[in-house]
């Protein structure tokens, strides 16, 4: 039909015009400098799969970091370095970074990442399952911002976590929770139950304020955002 083809071609350019922002807001807010290309660069190489943040959620972290003030930072999941660049980075000198790694392969990979973009003076690798190594960081808590993106199952004990390592103005952020709408509807894996269990705790858990953003390379997927309330 005439329509149909007018609109197909009114949503290609509508594609485009918002391929063209990101690439803009890229260039002039969240360009990757040499160590953060040859963290993307090695983990290519090694096989590991290109699932990692963009540049602009990367940007979008470490203005979080700032806005809290925070000196620890935690992730949980590491792949191969690539958001834990942008998140050391945002640390002062004397701030410290953590990040979870079960595959000690690829934690050497990430480590050898931090040292190439000049943030091993700041940032650790922890090797093992989050749930095992989750208990243990009791003791360096508070974090002042904790970052979710390991497997997707145990999401809601991730946040568990991440609500008993935190303190009153903490910021919680969590990758994949949307997946294009996936996040919102009844499960059809243990994935995505994790997901949605997640997005129903954080909507409703008086102890956080919550927002889920569309922020990745087409809107289809994003973070889900909580400040720990005072
Ligand atoms: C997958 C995991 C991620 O953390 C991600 O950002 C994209 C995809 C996955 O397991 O498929
Ligand atoms: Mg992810």
């Amino acid at each position: 039909m005439v329509n149909d083809s007018s609109e197909l071609s009114g949503l290609q350019q509508q594609a485009k015009t918002r391929q063209n922002i990101v690439e803009e807001i890229t260039r002039k807010f969240a360009a990757e400098d040499e160590g953060l290309k040859h963290a993307l660069k090695a983990a290519k190489q090694a096989g590991l799969p290109e699932i990692q943040i963009s540049p602009i959620q990367g940007k979008f972290l470490q203005l979080l970091a700032v806005a809290c003030n925070a000196q620890k930072i935690l992730e949980i999941g590491s792949l191969g370095g690539y958001s834990g660049i942008w998140l050391a980075r945002a640390l002062p000198a004397n701030g410290h970074f953590i990040t979870l790694e079960i595959n000690p392969t690829h934690a050497e990979l990430v480590r050898n990442a931090f040292a190439q973009a000049g943030v091993s003076d700041r940032a650790e690798v922890r090797v093992g399952n989050a749930l095992d190594l989750l208990p243990l960081l009791e003791h360096e808590a508070p974090f002042d911002l904790i970052f979710i993106d390991a497997d997707k199952p145990p999401y809601p004990q991730y946040l568990d976590w991440a609500l008993r390592l935190s303190r009153p103005g903490s910021i919680i952020v969590a990758d994949n929770t949307i997946r294009s709408g996936k996040g919102f509807e009844e499960p059809q894996d243990e994935g995505m139950a994790g997901i949605v269990a997640f997005n129903n705790r954080i909507a409703s858990d008086p102890r956080l304020i919550s927002l889920d953003l569309a922020m990745d390379d087409d809107y289809t997927d994003g973070f889900a955002i909580s400040v720990v309330r005072q």
